[in-house]
């Protein structure tokens, strides 16, 4: 069962809105290893239902997401952009897998305990179990590589004990993810608080450079940007603000650290900032353009969901159908015995 086709799969949660940190940090990462693997993108709105979501503007958000991967140069023809609650067999799946999760284990994941509180007016189970659905995501498609930043390695480590004990009590049904830990400019940190990773939920607007942000702005926000006492422009761990904008300059100039310090010595913090203001509206206004234009195709948008949920089910369904056999579930017939699943 377990293949080893080089399959990738990544998802991202539909809250807030897709930052720069998302774009160096993934999604950049998704557009080189196209081709190079069998890819899955899963838009995962069941993850973002463990926070309240308003019922009104979900939808339109999911789609404003998938028309921004499409923006940045995911090919929807060659790897299935998809919405994971239009593949069932990820909630089937992660039932399964929580009888196989320990509740010792899912109580050491840190993002939960962050979240537990963060969280407390709404402690609910699914904040509990989405390291499991997370699981589910990743092994109904025989996933071989899966990129992961720091905050995700966790997941990923329980996602391959998990598979690791579920093949030792029924055999190889699941292949086990190697993590992919992207090169340079993976982490951007807030710019008014560099000290924390730039999160696409947070509501304030000054610590995130937002995917769709108009050239102005992106340039008002590096300008207002925080940076450190003195005025060297070094990577330091005592100058946060400083090495933030080194490091997506490095990102978005493709430079090394090293060359950028030797560039600004002896200039001063704003040079830096307006650079680098300039190389990311460089980036982003293709995307942003690119985006008005798959957006306002609603009927374009749904189609390549229907495909890329087509893609994912056929691939989802095989495993889940072993998964069943192994467990010894009693197989699903039909009337029509020509469509005999084949048990
Ligand atoms: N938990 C991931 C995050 O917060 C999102 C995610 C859900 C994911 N399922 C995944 C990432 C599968 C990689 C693979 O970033």
């Amino acid at each position: 069962m377990t293949t080893s086709n080089p399959t990738m799969l990544s998802g991202i949660s539909p809250s807030g809105r897709l930052t720069l940190g998302n774009y160096l940090g993934a999604i950049r990462n998704w557009v080189g290893a196209q081709g190079q693997f069998e890819c899955f993108f899963p838009l995962v709105d069941l993850h973002a239902i463990t926070v309240r979501q308003n019922p009104e503007t979900f939808a339109d958000r999911c789609l404003d997401f998938i028309a921004q991967y499409i923006a940045c140069g995911i090919d929807p023809t060659e790897n299935a952009i998809f919405v994971q609650s239009h593949v069932p067999e990820h909630s089937e799946l992660a039932w399964i897998l929580n009888c196989y999760a320990q509740t010792g284990e899912l109580n050491r994941m840190t993002q939960y305990k962050d979240k537990s509180r963060r969280n407390v007016e709404n402690m609910n189970a699914g904040l509990f179990g989405y390291p499991v659905l997370m699981a589910a995501d990743i092994l109904l498609y025989q996933a071989t590589h899966v990129p992961v930043g720091e905050d995700q390695k966790q997941h990923l480590e329980l996602t391959r004990d998990v598979a690791g004990r579920f093949n030792n009590l029924y055999g190889p049904v699941f292949t086990i993810p190697e993590p992919l830990i992207p090169a340079v400019g993976a982490r951007v940190m807030s710019l008014q608080n560099p000290t924390r990773k730039m999160s696409k939920s947070d509501e304030v607007e000054g610590n995130l450079i937002v995917l769709l942000d108009s050239p102005d702005v992106i340039s008002r926000k590096f300008k207002r940007a925080v940076t450190d006492s003195g005025n060297e422009i070094v990577q330091r761990v005592d100058k946060p603000g400083i090495a933030n904008l080194l490091n997506i300059a490095s990102a978005t100039m493709n430079v090394s650290i090293d060359s950028l310090e030797e560039r600004y010595r002896g200039k001063g913090y704003g040079q830096l900032k307006s650079d680098v203001a300039d190389a990311v509206i460089a980036l982003l206004e293709p995307v942003r353009q690119r985006y008005e234009e798959v957006r306002s195709d609603k009927n374009g948008l749904e189609d390549i969901l229907a495909v890329g949920s087509e893609k994912a089910r056929a691939k989802a369904a095989k495993t889940l159908t072993e998964v069943h056999r192994v467990l010894g579930l009693i197989p699903a017939t039909s009337r029509d015995r020509t469509l005999d699943n084949g048990y």
